[in-house]
């Protein structure tokens, strides 16, 4: 049976959760087992670890501790439901995961980028993602969507434009770096547009 793998990345506001539902629902219009997901989240226990990492309560958590505990959330969903999941031969699709705590753990909080990626091994169990989607979007357009939307900002987001601007870069360069695992999309696209785009990479990718 073939698994896939497949993760969505981007700074707030880029369109990945809603990209993430729209290829979700294509393979299950095509009676594929596929299961959707979101990092941080997704089980019990990460979900609490969410609530712990997003509460604006919480601003004297230290820089490890965040990181540590997104490690810890994302271990709990690969044992629990990734890595069954693809043993059964679902395809997965993830809202986020790894390459998510280099660009705001690693380039914008500034911890040691060697550290990150070892971290990122123990919690991903070594899992690495057979592809991903990051949707590019300039923060001051991601801004403009977030005032539209109405919506609070949780603790991460409340850091600001030069943090989402060092999301952003840190994001590219990890693509950058590699380009078989990464397509970078422009987030500006029309939501429709997009799709078809990330379809049609899936299907050359995985269906041919
Ligand atoms: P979400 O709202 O896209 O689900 O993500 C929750 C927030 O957590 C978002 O601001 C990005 C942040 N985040 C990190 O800082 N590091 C990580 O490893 C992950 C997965 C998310």
């Amino acid at each position: 049976m073939t698994s896939v793998f497949v993760t969505f990345e981007g700074i707030d506001y880029s369109g990945k959760s809603l990209q993430s539902r729209l290829l979700c629902e294509r393979l299950q219009s095509d009676h594929r087992a596929v299961l959707l997901l979101r990092d941080p989240g997704a089980t019990r226990i990460s979900e609490k670890i969410r609530r712990l990492l997003l509460d604006k309560a919480l601003d004297e958590m230290a820089a490890v501790t965040e990181l540590l505990l997104y490690e810890a959330a994302r271990s709990q969903m690969v044992a629990q439901l990734i890595e069954p999941a693809l043993a059964s031969g679902r395809t997965v699709i993830c809202d986020r995961f790894y390459d998510s705590t280099t660009a705001y753990q690693g380039f914008a909080r500034g911890l040691d980028l060697d550290l990150v990626q070892a971290a990122n091994r123990i919690g991903s169990c070594g899992l690495v993602p057979g592809h991903t989607f990051l949707l590019d979007l300039d923060p001051a357009a991601a801004l403009a969507r977030k005032k539209i939307s109405g919506r609070k900002a949780d603790r991460i987001e409340q850091e600001g434009l030069m943090f989402q601007n060092r999301v952003r870069e840190g994001y590219l360069q990890t693509a950058a770096r590699e380009p078989d695992r990464f397509t970078v999309l422009d987030a500006q696209v029309a939501p429709e547009v997009l799709h078809q785009t990330i379809w049609s990479v899936f299907v050359q990718k995985f269906d041919e």
